[in-house]
């Protein structure tokens, strides 16, 4: 859906649903999320239909995700790391690991 505009000097790999992707340091998740070929984050919890980040500004929570573990994170409000793992939020939140 969305692409860079340009080549990034140096990358990092993070992983989404268990897929090696390249990101740009200092990229926030939702736009590499973005990036995918299934750009979105999370279903919903009562029609499992699928949200992509919209707002990038931390308003909408459309961009729900889990980040190292830890549900509901706003992707648009962190930046990427080495070795982050990011999977797309199925449904409700478990409240036990
Ligand atoms: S994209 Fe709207 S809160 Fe993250």
């Amino acid at each position: 859906m969305f692409r860079k505009l340009h080549e990034p000097d140096s990358g990092i790999t993070i992983d989404i649903d268990g897929v090696p992707v390249t990101a740009e340091p200092g990229e926030i998740i939702a736009a590499v999320l973005l990036r995918q070929d299934e750009p979105w984050s999370r279903l919903t919890p009562i029609t499992r239909s699928k949200r992509a980040p919209y707002c990038m500004m931390g308003v909408c929570f459309e961009c729900l995700a889990e980040v190292d573990g830890i549900a509901w994170v706003q992707t648009c409000l962190k930046e990427v790391r080495a070795g982050m793992r990011v999977a797309r939020q199925i449904g409700r939140r478990r409240l036990t690991p």
